[in-house]
Order: C-alpha cells, then sequence, then structure tokens
C-alpha cells in the first residue's frame, strides 16, 4: 500500500534519475574530463594488452585470432589520445602527466605518432599470425610506451 513515506521516496529517486546527468555535467571541468578520458582510453589498451603480453612470454597458450584483435584494439584507441592533452589538463595532482608535456608540446606529439604508427605496423604484424614475428614487433611497439612514460609520466 502507498503510504506518504513511500511517495516520498519514490519522487526522490525519480528526482535523482532525472538529476543525475546534470549534477554530473557540471562537476566536471573540461580539465577533468580530459584526464578521465586520456586515463580511459590507456585503460582500455592495458587491459587489451595483458593477454597478448602473457601468450608473446608463454605464459598462456597463443591464440591468433584474439591477439590479432586485441593488437587493432589498440591501433584503433592510439590516435584517440592526442586530443585529451588539453592544456587546461595540467593540473598538478590530478594527473601523472608531467607539465613538460605542455612546454615542450612538439616533441610530445611526436612520441605520440611514433606511437599511433607502431601500433598501426603492430596490427598488421598480428593479423600475420605468425608468432616469431609478432615477438620482436611485440617488443618494439610496448618500447614506445615506455619512451615516452619515461620522459613524461611521473610516479
Ligand atoms: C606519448 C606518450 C605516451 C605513450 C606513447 C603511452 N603513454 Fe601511457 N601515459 C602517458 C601519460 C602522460 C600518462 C599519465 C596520464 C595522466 O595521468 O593524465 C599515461 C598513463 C598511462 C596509464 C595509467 C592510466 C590511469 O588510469 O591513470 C596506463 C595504464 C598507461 N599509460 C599505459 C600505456 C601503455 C600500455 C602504452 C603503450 C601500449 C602507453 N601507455 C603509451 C603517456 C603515454
Amino acid at each position: 500500500m502507498l503510504n506518504r513515506r513511500s511517495l516520498a521516496v519514490g519522487a526522490l529517486v525519480a528526482l535523482g534519475t532525472l538529476a543525475a546527468p546534470v549534477v554530473v555535467a557540471q562537476q566536471a571541468s573540461p580539465a577533468d574530463q580530459a584526464i578521465t578520458y586520456r586515463k580511459s582510453v590507456y585503460q582500455v589498451i592495458l587491459w587489451n594488452l595483458g593477454p597478448m603480453g602473457a601468450m608473446v612470454q608463454g605464459r598462456t597458450p597463443f591464440d591468433a585470432s584474439t591477439f590479432a584483435r586485441n593488437a587493432q584494439r589498440i591501433a584503433t584507441m592510439a590516435p584517440m589520445l592526442s586530443e585529451a592533452y588539453v592544456v587546461e589538463s595540467a593540473t598538478p595532482g590530478k594527473t601523472r602527466a608531467k607539465a613538460e608535456i605542455w612546454k615542450n608540446k612538439a616533441d610530445y606529439d611526436k612520441l605520440m605518432q611514433d606511437f599511433v604508427t607502431q601500433t598501426a605496423s603492430f596490427a598488421n604484424v598480428a593479423k600475420g599470425g605468425d608468432l616469431a614475428k609478432i615477438r620482436p614487433a611485440f617488443g618494439q611497439m610496448t618500447q614506445t610506451c615506455k619512451a615516452c612514460h619515461d620522459k613524461y609520466r611521473s610516479e
């Protein structure tokens, strides 16, 4: 049976549903949105990289189709990163991106471009399904992650 209390709860639930997107939109500044976006892209990349690393190292059996699929996903995600490095997002404490990125933007963009190129050619090698070729290509591709992290990501 409906009483005053359950009506009030119902109204609150309805309000909450309607109000939630508005609140989110007000809270996330353009800087926060850019930081959340790029971290999410890196997380998607990492999620797909993990199983490939295990296969390359022989910790799990090599599955050519999963490997090629994940490599293609990373190649698709990589070009989505550079747009997230808006200058407003150089916010100490909220991000591990070093301020040097925006001082050396041309150098940073070059590392990002290398990464995009590497992930695309790696996806092609992965499509071939030959583990003997995939292994060195995997090392080369992940080297571009390290090159950038060493220089531009703080601990
Ligand atoms: C051109 C530079 C660059 C390249 C290439 C790059 N990263 Fe990063 N990565 C960064 C920076 C800068 C951050 C810090 C982002 C932040 O905190 O706002 C980061 C953060 C991350 C994070 C943490 C995300 C989080 O939730 O805080 C992961 C995971 C990651 N990178 C994985 C990778 C992997 C894996 C690759 C290669 C396949 C890669 N990155 C390639 C610059 C790069």
